[in-house]
């Protein structure tokens, strides 16, 4: 959602605040901006639309410099999309950026107009602006001003402030991403929604707890920062990551977009996972130590598909009893929980705030929390018990690849951990880095049957049992970067109802392996007799298969048996990316869409 990058220092900001926010355009937005402070004096600068609006309009003033600057990029909650409700906003005292939601923005608003202030934007942020003023007004002390606040106000959401006569950057969040960096040489200091901003700027990340208001000064001698709780006591509620990505991430290598590159980086990341969690299995033994009651999977999206396809590993293979649900439901259901189950949190970004807020639920009722979590430090794996790491790097493309099958596969590791006596998964991980290469290898095979499908009007997946969540994922990633309706089916539930849309305009991408081959083949031979475009992924070669499809992939599957799932995907995720390159969407940054939801 909303991107947030600060800078203080000895240089000029506005080059690593407008490189931080490109790197922050994946997350999806409509509207940018930034806030200087030249001459003792806030400027804000702010453009609908691009990032390069903004760009533009700032090289026509490159005569202005400052060094420190807070940007931002919105994604529209509060208020139209246009330059006046574009982050920061500011008066002659204060310059703000906030990412969340003010849930008592009316309220307050309300309150500050009665006191005679006035409002320029229809945005729920300037409420937290109007309010510091009001406090600083009275108290003439911008720390306590900040913190009087943000305790005013209800909702998740991170601020970073810059005050008239300041040199510093305050920032404070609650159950939002927040990150504060430093490069220890240079003493510059940034902070930031996403790490990923910060890549190669800084040598030192903080990530603060909730409620801690974080003071950047970059002309401290050492400690840049002081962290404060809510009573200004200096606290150690944050950690530490010294460890940095690669600034290879940041680039798309030879390859056109990020989702293809991160395609393409799964046979690799497949051993490199194998080889990290054969050395450090202490996470994975205190998680096993006893068998839970029930798992109950939490997660959004494709972190749910691959919730999934870890929920068929624990019922089939651990006979453990599991739950899954969309986070955005299991929230308000008044779930079933007793105290000798696990929650089990599935995230990419670890900041997606239904899937924080159902840890909390069960964090409220007793129950052990374990993350599968991309990214090291966020608010999920700062909160839960255990956190099973996906070390899948940064995930740039909106549309998430590499992290599913991350996910999936360390569930297959937790799996393999709560049998009494686990195996050596070393062979079937290298064969399954072999099956994706082979699939790989062939793009253009898959990308032929793209050119030839994506112009038609609609697409059902269908699996059964193991391949059914890779069904729902493959009509996900359609969905999502080619605009085009797609469904994901039960193969045995085409006929409940959505076999009612073939004819000649409709596609069925069938995935019919030799697990239930028989009921399958007789699924896809009833779409066939309806007209539907058979698109079919079988085993190897198949005649049977081949003579009902109009366009038959046969997968060497290399002797796989519980990792064939994720075999299957790696073709669906080439197919989808190719059919949206045939249409000419914009494949890493699909309209509408954010990398990490961080608002409810
Ligand atoms: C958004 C993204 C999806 C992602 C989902 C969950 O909808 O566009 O790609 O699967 O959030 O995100 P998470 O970071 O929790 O895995």
């Amino acid at each position: 959602m909303c991107g947030i990058v600060g800078y203080s220092g000895k240089s000029d900001a506005v080059s690593p605040v407008l490189e931080g926010l490109s790197r922050l355009e994946y997350r999806g937005y409509d509207s940018a901006g930034i806030s200087m402070n030249i001459d003792g004096k806030l400027c804000i600068f702010k453009k609908e639309g691009k990032l390069d609006n903004l760009k533009n309009f700032l090289k026509e003033k490159s005569e202005l410099s400052s060094t420190i600057g807070i940007g931002h990029t919105r994604w529209a909650t509060h208020g139209k999309v246009n330059d006046t409700n574009a982050h920061p906003h500011g008066n002659e005292d204060f310059s703000i950026v906030h990412n969340g939601i003010i849930e008592n923005a009316n309220v307050l608003r309300e309150e500050l107009k009665q006191k005679g202030y006035q409002f320029k934007s229809e945005t729920d942020s300037e409420t937290f602006l109007v309010k510091l003023s009001d406090e600083f007004k009275q108290s003439k002390d911008i720390e306590q001003a900040i913190i009087d606040t943000f305790k005013s106000i209800e909702g998740n959401s991170a601020f970073v402030v810059i005050a008239k006569n300041s040199h510093k950057i305050y920032s404070i969040k609650r159950s939002a991403p927040l990150v504060c960096g430093v490069n220890e040489e240079s003493g510059d200091v940034y902070v930031s929604s996403d790490p990923y901003a910060l890549i190669g700027f800084t040598t030192k990340i903080y990530f603060p707890g909730d409620s801690v208001l974080c003071i950047a000064d970059h002309r401290k001698a050492n400690n840049h920062y002081s962290f404060l709780d809510l009573n200004r006591n200096e606290t150690k509620d944050y950690t530490i990551q010294q460890k940095q990505m690669s600034l290879n991430t940041v680039s798309k290598g030879k390859y056109e977009h990020f989702m293809l590159k991160e395609i393409f980086e799964q046979p690799e990341l497949v051993n490199k996972l194998f080889s990290i969690y054969s050395e450090d299995i202490t996470s994975l033994n205190e998680m096993t130590k006893s068998r839970p009651e029930m798992v109950h999977i939490i997660a959004c999206g494709t972190a749910l598909h691959a919730g999934l396809v870890i929920k068929d590993f624990l019922e089939r293979k651990n006979r453990i009893r599991v739950n899954s649900d969309f986070a955005s439901e299991f929230r308000y259901k008044e779930p079933l929980i007793c105290k000798k189950d696990v929650g089990l949190f599935i995230s990419q970004s670890g900041e997606t705030a239904d899937t924080l807020a159902c840890q909390e639920l069960c964090v409220a009722q007793d129950l052990k929390t374990y993350s599968i979590v991309n990214v090291e430090g966020s608010t999920l794996y700062r909160s839960c018990d255990y956190n099973l790491l996906l070390h899948a790097g940064a995930e740039i493309g909106v549309a998430s690849t590499k992290a599913f099958t991350q996910m999936a596969l360390v569930g297959y590791i937790l799996s393999n951990a709560y049998l009494d006596e686990p195996k050596d998964l070393k062979s079937e991980f290298e064969l399954l880095s072999q099956a994706i290469t082979l699939i790989l290898n062939r793009e253009e095979e898959i990308k032929k049957i793209a050119r030839d499908i994506y112009n038609y009007k609609g697409f059902i997946f269908t699996g059964r049992r193991e391949q059914y969540p890779i069904a729902l994922e493959g009509a996900l990633k359609l969905k999502e970067i080619a605009y085009v309706h797609a469904e994901g089916y039960a193969a045995g539930e085409l006929k409940h109802g959505p076999i009612a849309l073939f004819d000649e305009s409709m596609v069925n991408i069938a995935i019919v392996t030799k697990d239930l081959y028989e009921k399958t083949l007789s699924n896809a031979q009833e779409v066939k007799a309806r007209k539907g475009v058979m698109v079919i992924l079988g085993e190897g070669e198949d005649s049977e298969l081949s003579e009902i499809s109009d366009f038959y992939f046969g997968i060497d599957y290399l002797g796989l048996t519980d990792l064939k799932p994720l075999v299957t995907n790696v073709v669906l995720q080439l197919l989808s990316y190719h059919i949206a390159k045939f249409k000419g969407t914009d494949i890493d940054k699909p309209r509408n869409l954010a990398k990490s939801v961080t608002v409810e």
